[in-house]
């Protein structure tokens, strides 16, 4: 069995499996469970001032039949007074000591506030800090969550305020509602974060009810703005962490999140940086069960590939993500169709001759339709394996180029070296 246990910035946890700060760890009563179901690690249900949160908060975006293939809310940081959430860590920390159980916090960017709220929570034990830059409704409008984390200058001085009193790690927690997010996470390193953790939720609106002209959700006939979460979220997340572990000024462990909900998304943020990974949305809809095929899921997967510890995994994927101008414009592959799979629904041809580059032709052979790829024509651009609802029926294959490999970047040096 392959060793799952991580170290983040010092963080330590028995898995790269924790919960995000949300409902899921609003209490001592729900993360215990959590830890009894194996997670190895929770963040806090952000901490503040106690606030009022509005009914109803959430709404799910469901898509060709799967349900909540994204998730909006507009839920603000916890509605408990932090004296109780303090009393439930210490209690759950007690029963879990080798489980990480990390705060989230937020508070006006006020320096006396953040050296406040740090004392009060490192106090009862917490093994780091998760400050919560991120929330991008409610909070916001009084200059707190994405209102600051899309200020890098106010990201600094934040993280800053907090390095100076705290003695655990501290992660800064990202907002994802911002252009160019490596400019706040390295705005987060300046200012001495031991840790970037990404993604908080998008801006969005979930839908408009077709009969009543309401948003959804609503309160009381009224909408407002939420967060976009789930799986349809996961690609956006995944190339911000990509984005940060490949910029050299971001030189801190990330924390993954955003739209994972079983071991293959975890390993794929690992692989593309993420030290380790946090689930929200996913446990929401089917509950904390769902770590023991993550933490089963990721063992066979490290022990097929001979990994002995998941730290391995860790940025093993960077390298390969590069800028567009590294490519090289010589690779090539090609469509091809395997007539004896294929079930003639001609969904590849449509697409490729409506949208893509005419190369599909449909001919018969011995009165049996077929499908056909005229390579020559083919750009190699996977549409129709996308679209395509059999597995195998169409396989991109790699056709050798004789021609070197060159880049846009090698090509354009080399048309400006001609130039001179
Ligand atoms: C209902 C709800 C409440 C949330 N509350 C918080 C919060 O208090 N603090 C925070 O940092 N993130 C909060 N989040 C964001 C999550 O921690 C996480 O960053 C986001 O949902 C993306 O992960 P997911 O796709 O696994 O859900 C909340 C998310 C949801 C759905």
């Amino acid at each position: 069995m392959a060793d799952l246990r991580i170290d983040l910035a010092g963080i330590k946890s028995p898995n790269p499996f924790w919960l995000a700060s949300a409902p899921p760890t609003n209490s001592g009563y729900q993360v215990q469970r959590a830890f009894e179901a194996g997670w190895g690690g929770a963040v806090w249900k952000t901490l503040g001032e106690p606030i009022l949160n509005v009914s109803s908060r959430f709404a799910a975006v469901s898509f060709n039949g799967q349900r909540v293939a994204g998730f909006n809310n507009i839920e603000l940081i916890t509605d408990r007074p932090l004296e109780v959430n303090l009393q439930e860590i210490i209690e759950t920390k007690k029963k879990f000591p080798n489980h990480a159980i990390i705060a989230s916090l937020m508070v006006e960017p006020q320096q006396e506030k953040w050296h406040e709220i740090v004392k009060k929570v490192e106090a009862v034990g917490v093994d780091g800090l998760e400050l919560n830059f991120g929330c991008p409704h409610g909070m916001a409008e009084r200059g707190m969550g994405a209102a600051s984390g899309q200020v890098p200058e106010l990201v600094e001085k934040q993280t800053h305020w907090v390095k100076e009193v705290a003695r655990t790690p501290v992660i800064v927690k990202l907002t994802p509602n911002i252009t160019d997010i490596t400019m706040t996470a390295e705005a987060a390193v300046r200012g001495g974060a031991d840790a970037v953790s990404m993604i908080n939720t998008i801006n969005s609106l979930a839908g408009v009810d077709l009969d009543s002209w309401n948003t959804v959700p609503h309160v009381g006939g009224k909408g407002s703005h939420g967060g976009y979460c789930g799986p349809a979220v996961k690609p956006i997340a995944l190339n911000m962490v990509a984005e940060c572990a490949r910029n050299t000024f971001v030189n801190v462990p990330i924390s993954g999140i955003g739209g994972i909900s079983n071991w293959q998304d975890a390993a794929e943020f690992m692989l593309m940086g993420a030290t380790g990974v946090q689930v929200c949305t996913a446990a929401m809809h089917h509950g904390f069960s769902i770590v023991e095929d993550m933490i089963d899921g990721l063992n066979n997967y490290l022990d097929e590939k001979g990994i002995a510890s998941v730290m391995d995994l860790v940025g093993q994927s960077v390298q390969r993500y590069s800028n567009w101008g590294d490519l090289d414009l010589n690779y090539k592959v090609v469509a091809e169709i395997n007539n004896d799979v294929c079930i003639n629904c001609n969904k590849c041809h449509i697409a490729c001759e409506d949208t893509s580059h005419q190369c599909i032709d449909l001919y018969t052979e011995s009165g049996r339709p077929m499908l056909k790829v005229r390579e020559q024509d083919c750009v190699g651009c996977n549409l129709c394996s996308i679209v395509c609802p059999v597995d195998g029926a169409i396989s991109m294959v790699e056709r050798k180029s004789t021609i070197a490999p060159m880049t846009w970047n090698e090509r354009q040096s080399l048309i400006s070296s001609f130039a001179r």
